[in-house]
């Protein structure tokens, strides 16, 4: 399955797993995993012009206008390393981001990872981040081996700031209006391949890995 390149999108709500199995799957297929809001965190991070303009729409759970995002995604898929595809998590999250990455060279497959609104608060409330590496945990699936510290790099895990239940909640109300819309969007154009979120994440990236085959050899 590494013999060709790969341009996918992973679509799905806050909490369906998109950094989880990126983080596996660009691994395995050798492609650039590249999130938005790791982006965007990093530059609120580092109180860049980007980050101060964006802070408050992150902590508030809303969506960062089309143009600053397009223009980031932009600069970001001309880097090198995207030559044999990229793993795009969290972008596109709109219509107008959708088209525009379709004139930047479009993509195979957007993956759609389908979590119930209920798993999403239980999952985001019991996340928790390494502050250095960026790697995922949840207290409950997936602790790490010493409390409150990565098992990766030994940095200490943090929660995030928009994991709180109300801005849960906003982000919650933000994927519905805005993002859920991709799904029949990708599936008109028969780029969908929606894969069940909810099992632990193991199973998960072995479904995505043997539907994406199966989808790829078919189109
Ligand atoms: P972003 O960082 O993309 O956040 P999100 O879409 O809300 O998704 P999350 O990162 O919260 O969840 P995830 O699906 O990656 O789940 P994870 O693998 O961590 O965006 C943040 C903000 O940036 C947005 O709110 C917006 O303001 C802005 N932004 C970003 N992109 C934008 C765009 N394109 N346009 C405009 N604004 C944009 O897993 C969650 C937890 O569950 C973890 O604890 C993990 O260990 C656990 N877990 C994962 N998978 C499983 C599993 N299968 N079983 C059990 N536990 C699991
Ligand atoms: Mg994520």
């Amino acid at each position: 399955m590494v013999d060709r390149s790969f341009r996918l999108i992973f679509l799905g709500p806050p909490g369906a797993g998109k950094g989880t199995i990126s983080a596996m799957a660009a691994e395995r297929l050798g492609i650039p995993h590249i999130s938005t809001g790791d982006m965007f965190r990093a530059a609120v991070k580092s109180s860049t012009p980007l980050g101060l303009e964006i802070k408050e729409i992150l902590a508030r759970g809303g969506l960062v206008p089309d143009a600053l995002t397009i223009a980031l995604v932009k600069e970001r898929l001309a880097q090198p390393d995207t030559v044999r595809g990229f793993i795009l998590d969290g972008f596109p999250r709109t219509v107008p981001q959708a088209e525009a990455l379709e004139e930047l060279g479009g993509i195979d497959a957007a993956v759609d990872f389908e979590v119930s609104d209920e798993l999403v608060v239980f999952r985001l409330t019991g996340r928790r981040i390494c502050g250095s590496c960026g790697a995922i945990y949840h207290v409950a699936n997936k602790p790490p081996q010493q409390e409150d510290i990565c098992d990766r790099c030994g940095g200490r895990l943090t929660i995030r700031n928009d994991d709180r239940p109300e801005t849960v909640h906003a982000r919650l109300a933000a994927y519905h209006a805005e993002t859920e819309p991709l799904k029949s969007w990708y599936g008109a154009r028969g780029l969908l391949l929606t894969i069940d979120g909810a099992p632990d994440a193991e199973t998960v990236y072995r479904s995505f890995t043997v539907r994406l085959e199966h989808f790829l050899a078919e189109r």
